[in-house]
């Protein structure tokens, strides 16, 4: 499939969403048709199910039904917006995607790994992304983020509200996946400035673009 997928990987307050509005914006100022999106809720059907799996009054979710709810998520996602806009050639800047899956219900939740791949090839198979940006901080200073959003207006979502060892379950998952995965996933230390972080995520993705262009 044509067209350049990036998505973006992270525990809670590893700042994702805010390099992937920064990267969106430094690439479409250099003339990229670029498509944000994000996982769950990226389509219509998914911001149902999202409602569903993150808001802490939704009725209480067993670990099966959660992963195929963020499975039918992904389906509807990559049918809707991701392979249509790949096929045009567009930069697709995903905010979680399928190792989120293997990080959280997997490493978290204790689904087993080996089923989770063969999920994943099933669902993704034409639309892997061609770099993950894995936002790395530990545990504590993610959480210490979340509460201070909070104090916004923002409520705790239910992923939000699990323990610190489910935490660290998750972001031993990411810590995995960049290692089995390093052609692709890019670990980025992400205690350092949003500027900083966005000055390497913007150097990353040109040298792929670039790299692109000329094949
Ligand atoms: P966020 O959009 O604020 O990052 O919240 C999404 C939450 O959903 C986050 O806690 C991670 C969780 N999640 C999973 O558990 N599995 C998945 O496959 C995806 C995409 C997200």
């Amino acid at each position: 499939m044509a067209g350049f997928f990036i998505s973006f990987e992270g525990i809670e307050g590893s700042g994702k969403s805010t390099q992937v509005a920064l990267l969106a914006q430094a690439l479409r100022s250099q003339g990229y048709d670029v498509v944000v999106t994000r996982e769950p809720g990226g389509t219509a059907v998914g911001q149902v199910l999202r409602r569903l799996l993150l808001e802490s009054t939704s009725a209480p979710l067993a670990p099966g039904a959660e992963l195929y709810l963020m499975l039918a998520d992904r389906a509807q996602h990559i049918q809707e917006i991701i392979a249509p806009a790949l096929r045009a050639n567009k930069i697709v800047l995903s905010d979680r995607f399928v190792d989120s899956t293997t990080a959280y219900q997997g490493y978290g939740r204790g689904v087993e790994l080996g089923l989770l791949a063969q999920l994943n090839a099933f669902a993704c198979s034409e639309c892997m992304p061609a770099l993950t940006l894995v936002l790395d901080l530990p545990v504590s200073e993610g959480l210490k983020r979340v509460r201070q959003r909070q104090s916004g207006t923002e409520g705790t979502d239910r992923f939000e509200a699990e323990s610190v060892a489910f935490h660290e379950r998750v972001q031993a998952g990411y810590l995995a996946v960049a290692r089995s995965d390093s052609q692709r996933v890019r670990l980025l230390d992400a205690m350092r400035s949003v500027e900083v972080i966005h000055q390497e995520i913007l150097a990353v993705v040109q040298g792929r673009l670039l790299v692109l262009h000329k094949t």
